[in-house]
């Protein structure tokens, strides 16, 4: 049932986001930049938010009247600003629905991902508080309905001694130090919502948290006219002597309000309570099964911190070295973090398919499919290709190419393919032409696997693909799992391309695949020793 609905929203998120992105570019995409575009309206609220501040008068009798001074009097640019204010902490809640949403649908929140899923939870909760209690600042008839419910609904729960609801359904009642109280929450709420933010992206490296320049300015843009054409305005002032009556909502942060009146307060209450357990225990559903983590092993590490770098889980860090070897640093695999993506072992300078020991051993293996199956692997499959045009696929289990019959060979990530691989089937004459095949380019489900094989290959990053190894015969095909008619569109492609090509000619399988690696301030042969 999970995995029936998580296919159906990943096919509505790939049904609009392909397309999209053929149009104008993965950098313009805001669906597969969610976590970023959070931050940058957080920000914005924040900047916002300190200047109506200046206008604001914290009292209860003239908060009203301030911030329709500041609306009508200063529209040109405080108006403008409490607009900007609301539209961005309204944005901020789509994108926090969508986010999660897309999460869930493109599978990253289980097993060992449990971590940013978990963290999400405080952050809906923190999100939606820090928005009401906004909303009862202005203190309209709009402050008064969402004033009265929210304390209707905190007087359900058996907190409070006495009844807060009654603080507003008499004149002269509500005393100043409670909207203090509410003015210092609206404070303080998203100040902590900013330390939650920070903790759900400890566990990953490199998050996204700036979306593109051009994307910024997109939505900035947008912003500013829709705070021009429809300004955020107040819904008149407070009467405590009369009960709000017919307000206009707003359904992003309230949606749950009118249903207090509906269901009845309980109800809500043991809605909020299933929901977020449901979403606080989803990422310990089966299925149960686990991969085992990366294993370092030591006589083949030169803690030359490429792995550390590499790792998109913060999983390995460097520790002072614990055997003889004179290295100062050694990598070491927090198990607890790794989702055993393979990442480590195509960017470890160990893992060169060329060693001819019968046991191929690297720095950091994956002890469930190590390099040396990996190897093993591409030379079965290699061997086994027809000729002529013969295309070996090195394809990632998440994107179009998994379910490609002939001539692949799978992986965890398709980062955990070491450059040298691809040079070693071209130099052992296994195939006439290699295909790398990962996920659509802004959708890797590890996050770092195509940008960083992308790199490798263009020589940006290390293990670069040397430059001997001929370009034409290597193709980086970037679909995801719902897009396999393009992947064999573009398979069949190269396919004609190395058809003309012709076989590719033989080199010597003695040569090395890579050179001596530098490492700052001493010089390695591959396999950690000295030179
Ligand atoms: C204000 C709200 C939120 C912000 C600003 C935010 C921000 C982010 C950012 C920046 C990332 C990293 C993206 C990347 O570079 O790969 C991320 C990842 C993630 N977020 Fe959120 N997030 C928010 C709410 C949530 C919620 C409510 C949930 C779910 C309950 C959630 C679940 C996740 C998951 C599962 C990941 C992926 C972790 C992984 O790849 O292992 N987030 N978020
Ligand atoms: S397999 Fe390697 S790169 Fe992947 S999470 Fe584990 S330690 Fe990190
Ligand atoms: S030698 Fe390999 S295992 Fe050791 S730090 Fe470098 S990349 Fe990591």
């Amino acid at each position: 049932m999970i995995r029936l609905l998580r296919t159906l929203l990943r096919y509505g998120f790939e049904l609009i986001e392909r397309p999209f992105e053929r149009l104008f570019g993965a950098e313009l995409n805001p669906l597969s930049q969610l976590g970023a575009l959070g931050f940058f309206f957080y920000w914005i609220i924040a900047v916002t938010g300190i200047y109506l501040f200046i206008f604001f008068d914290t009292g209860i009798e003239r908060a009203y009247e301030s911030v329709e001074y500041l609306t009508y009097d200063h529209w040109y640019h405080a108006g403008v600003m409490r607009s900007l204010h609301r539209y961005a902490s309204d944005l901020m809640v789509v994108m926090l629905i969508v986010h999660l949403l897309r999460e869930f649908a493109y599978d990253h929140y289980r097993g060992v991902r449990w971590y940013s899923w978990f963290t999400g939870l405080p952050i809906i909760w923190l999100l939606y508080s820090s928005g009401i209690t906004g909303y009862w600042l202005v203190w309209d008839r709009l402050a008064q309905y969402v004033a009265l419910t929210s304390s209707e609904l905190l007087d359900y729960l058996p907190i409070f001694g006495e009844p807060i609801a009654r603080n507003f359904v008499a004149t002269g009642t509500l005393t100043s130090r409670f909207f203090t109280l509410m003015v210092f929450m609206h404070i303080a709420l998203p100040l902590f919502l900013l330390f939650i933010m920070w903790m759900h992206i400890l566990r990953i490296s490199r998050p996204k948290v700036n979306p593109p320049r051009r994307l910024a300015i997109l939505m900035l843009v947008a912003l500013f006219a829709v705070a021009l054409w429809r300004p955020a305005l107040s819904q008149g002032p407070v009467d405590l002597a009369r009960a709000p009556g017919a307000i206009g909502l707003d359904w992003f942060y309230l949606p749950l309000y009118p249903l207090a009146d509906i269901w009845g307060k309980g109800s809500v209450w043991g809605f909020l309570g299933v929901f977020s357990l449901i979403i606080a225990l989803m990422p310990w559903l089966p299925p149960f099964w686990r991969a085992k983590a990366a294993e370092v092993d030591l006589a083949h590490c030169n803690g030359c911190a490429r792995c550390a770098e590499d790792c998109p889980y913060e999983a390995i860090r460097l520790v002072p070295r614990t055997d003889d070897a004179p290295f100062p640093t050694q990598a070491q695999v927090n198990p607890s973090l790794c989702v055993s993506c393979g990442i480590c072992v195509g960017s470890c300078p160990s893992s060169t398919p060329f060693r001819r020991t019968e046991d191929l051993k690297t720095g950091i293996d994956l002890p469930d499919y190590r390099l040396k199956e990996l190897r093993e692997r591409v030379l079965e499959i290699g061997t086994g290709l027809p000729r002529p045009g013969r295309i070996l696929i090195l394809a990632c289990d998440h994107g179009g190419a998994a379910r490609h019959v002939g001539g692949r060979v799978s992986v965890p990530c398709v980062a955990m393919t070491p450059p040298s691989l691809v040079d070693y089937v071209l130099s052992k004459d296994l195939a006439d032409g290699v295909v790398i095949a990962g996920c659509a380019e802004s959708a890797c489900y590890h996050r770092l696997g195509v940008a960083w094989t992308k790199a490798r290959v263009a020589g940006q990053r290390d293990p670069y693909l040397r430059a001997r190894v001929p370009r034409e015969r290597v193709r980086m095909i970037w679909t995801s799992s719902l897009e396999s008619h393009r992947f064999e569109a573009e398979l069949a492609a190269f396919a004609a391309e190395i058809a003309q090509l012709g076989p590719a000619k033989l080199r010597s399988p003695l040569a090395p695949s890579v050179g001596p690696i530098k490492v700052a301030k001493q010089t390695l042969a591959v396999g950690g020793r000295k030179s």
